[in-house]
């Protein structure tokens, strides 16, 4: 049985819509009108336990929408979505037992106390032995590398470490799922690696499913093996993150070092110069068309160094988005 099988899932928000100026309102007032918002329409895909995957897609695409429905905090409009076996909306204590979600730009400690005294709440709400609560307590402690702030006020904390904090509180009863909508927002580059070490640790350790959310593309790369690119709510890609860059960048770099300087003009022959200095320069050539220049390069510019390479992620993911490319 798959950890979780969505299956043609839809949500549909109906939003109030407002209307202009006083006669508007007093009109609103008897007769109220409704626009429907899809925010995710028609979306399939299956995940085995264990996995981790990346859930990408540009601003108001449906993620959060999505792991609203997974964790049982949205009905769907059509569709089905099945976790561990259960209906996330039936909210069935057993299920909710074995999840968790943790939003980056949700505060779920108590603000005022130490984070302690939430991760003891927990322990009675989830039903925790106390020796259970314990090792996996200084576990994630250790991992974390947080000993010493779990006894302050949180308010007092940084940002990365209550979001270190916010993690360990939903990670206690160690659910069998995660879902962590943008857990690294606003967190410096530091903070941002710690945090994505871990969740790969704990994802092998414990060996949870997590689908995983961000708009740091570098979380995406070193977590997900896998990706999902969901756009305006339409179900864009599900696979390998190698295949989605060797299938829609059309173009390779080229990376160059000179022995000595070589004209803008000149290089730009070979292709789309995306980089130029006095000795080093990037051209950006298709793909097909790659081994070719290459060699015509090498044969007729005082070349050092030559690399090819693909082109980043980020950009080709932006491109996709950009250009409301559909996906297949
Ligand atoms: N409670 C709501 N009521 C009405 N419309 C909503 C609600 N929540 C989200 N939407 C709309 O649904 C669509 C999908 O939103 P969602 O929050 O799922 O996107 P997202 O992919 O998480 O975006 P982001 O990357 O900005 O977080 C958007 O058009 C959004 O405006
Ligand atoms: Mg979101």
């Amino acid at each position: 049985m798959p950890s979780i099988e969505v299956t043609g899932l839809s949500k549909t928000y109906k939003v109030y819509k407002k209307q202009e100026g006083l006669k508007g309102s007093i009109k609103a007032l008897f007769h109220r009108e409704y626009e429907d918002v899809e925010a995710v329409k028609n979306i399939s895909f299956s995940i085995s336990q264990g996995e981790l995957i990346g859930f990408i897609g540009p601003n108001g695409a449906g993620k959060t929408t999505t792991l609203k429905i997974l964790s049982g905090l949205l009905v769907p409009t059509s569709g089905s979505a099945r976790v561990l076996g259960f209906t996330p909306h039936e909210r069935k204590e057993a299920y909710l037992k074995q999840i968790s979600l943790v939003m980056g730009q949700k505060n779920q400690l108590f603000w005022d106390l130490p984070a302690i005294e939430t991760f003891n709440l927990n322990r009675d709400i989830y039903e925790i032995p106390k020796e259970r609560f314990n090792e996996v307590l200084d576990d994630l402690t250790e991992m974390l590398d947080v000993g010493d702030i779990l006894h302050q006020q949180v308010r007092k904390l940084s940002l990365g470490q209550r979001m270190k904090c916010e993690l360990i509180s939903a990670l206690l009863h160690t659910p069998k799922v995660l879902f962590l909508d943008e857990p690294t927002i606003g967190l410096d580059v530091v903070a941002q690696k710690n945090l994505r070490q871990f969740i790969k640790q704990y994802n092998e350790k414990y060996n949870a499913t997590i689908i995983l959310t961000s708009h740091y593309m570098d979380d995406v790369k070193e977590l997900a093996e896998r990706v999902i690119v969901i756009n305006d709510g339409v179900l864009g890609y599900d696979g390998d993150m190698d295949n989605l860059v060797k299938k829609y960048a059309k173009n390779k770099i080229i990376r160059l070092n000179f022995e000595h300087e070589v004209s803008k003009e000149k290089l730009e022959q070979f292709g789309d110069v995306t980089d130029f200095h006095a000795l080093k320069a990037t051209v950006e050539v298709p793909r097909e068309d790659i081994k070719e220049v290459a060699s015509k390069i090498l044969k007729e510019l005082p070349v050092e160094d030559l690399d090819i390479a693909e082109v980043p992620v980020e950009d080709i993911i932006r491109q996709i988005f950009e250009n409301h490319t559909v996906l297949e």
